[in-house]
């Protein structure tokens, strides 16, 4: 017997998304919710585990996109939802474009969005960030792409995209070409370009229970956009995406937790601002930002991170970004981002931070 090749020729160059999730005491890698999740969410979870375990979810989850609808201010046929948004922005690219279109990013961004390019066949067309961290927008009209996927904040820099650059990029999108924007942070910044929707029928906004609401583990991802649209995102989504559980928590969660979540929103934005203070008495600048991350150019930065994960704190390394900034031209490309979450933790990173530090100099 011959031995053929196995699967698809596209993903022959995918490998599997692993970054560094070995169990760490202090976590600040992910961008999750160091607070935890909603009393409410979590009440909901554990009644839902005996009581649903054994059906199906509902198809769509029509209740979910309910409470999504009244969170958002919109009408729940303009809401879709999915298994994280990771499922929803794959759903979307699928159902946008076809094998061999191209999809314009910025660089550097969310780095599953190239890897969801070519598990659709898609070809990816990075597109520098500015020396601001705003987007290129003759760049990303230059790159010809039916998908434009912008993430504002973006992550990994956590700066928002200025809102003049989405609209010039968002009211010049042409009739065959749609913009996915990823709001996975948005409730740090205080900013939406949700109302966009209304001038634009082929943009589509990507949220997240996985960051303010705390929700993670329980994979739950959303999008908004004109009904039209959120149908097709449905159909390359199919059936059952939201699992019983995680709806009933993540209702709960816009319902009797929201006042949770929102006061821990106000904690992680003072919390940030404290972060930023603590890094600039150690003559770093971090990049302005209006997620629940900082993110700083820094030679060197996977020997720190591996240093500091010996000491119990886990942050993430970055290296070989594009050289896009004076900080990041310095650094050679190497940074470093710190999840924001509960003081004690922060103090703890800023410990070992300072330790590592003085052992590489
Ligand atoms: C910008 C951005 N988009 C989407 C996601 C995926 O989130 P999830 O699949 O947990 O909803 C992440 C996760 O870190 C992210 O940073």
């Amino acid at each position: 017997m011959t031995r053929g090749t196995v699967g698809r020729t596209g993903y022959r160059d995918i490998s599997l998304y692993s970054p560094d999730r070995a169990p760490c005491r202090v976590d600040l890698s992910d961008n999750t919710n160091g607070w935890g999740m909603p009393p409410a969410a979590a009440d909901a979870f554990s009644t839902a585990a005996s009581a649903a375990s054994t059906r199906y979810p509902s198809l769509y989850a029509a209740a979910l996109k309910d409470a999504l609808a009244s969170y958002v201010g919109v009408s729940a046929d303009m809401v879709t939802t999915g298994c994280g948004s990771d499922d929803v922005l794959d759903s979307s690219i699928r159902a946008f474009a076809e094998p061999g279109d191209r999809i314009a990013y910025p660089d550097p961004t969310f780095p599953m969005i190239p890897i969801f390019a070519r598990m659709n066949g898609l070809v990816p067309v990075p597109v520098p960030l500015m020396s601001s961290y705003d987007v290129d927008v003759d760049g990303m009209r230059a790159a010809n792409a039916r998908v434009i996927y912008l993430c504002s904040p973006n992550n990994p820099t956590g700066a928002a995209l200025s809102r003049r650059s989405i609209e010039a990029i968002v009211g010049a999108a042409r009739g065959d070409q749609f913009v996915i924007i990823d709001e996975a942070y948005a409730e740090f910044a205080g900013v939406t370009v949700i109302d966009l929707i209304q001038r634009c029928d082929r943009l589509l906004v990507t949220r997240t229970m996985s960051k303010a609401f705390g929700l993670a583990g329980l994979r739950v991802g959303y999008a908004i956009g004109a009904p039209s649209l959120v149908a097709e995102v449905e159909k390359s989504r199919g059936p059952y995406k939201v699992n019983a559980m995680a709806e009933r928590a993540a209702i709960a969660a816009l319902g009797d937790g929201l006042a949770w979540v929102r006061e821990h929103i106000e904690l992680t934005i003072a919390n940030r601002r404290r972060l930023i203070v603590e890094l600039a008495m150690r003559r770093i600048r971090p990049i302005e930002s209006d997620a629940n991350f900082v993110f700083f150019p820094i030679a060197r930065a996977l020997g720190l991170a591996r240093a500091m994960r010996e000491r119990g704190v886990a942050v993430r390394p970055f290296e070989g970004l594009p050289l896009v900034s004076e900080g990041l031209s310095a650094s050679n490309g190497a940074a470093l981002r710190i999840s924001i979450g509960p003081w004690e933790q922060l103090a703890e990173a800023l410990d070992a931070f300072d330790e590592v530090r003085a052992q590489c100099e």
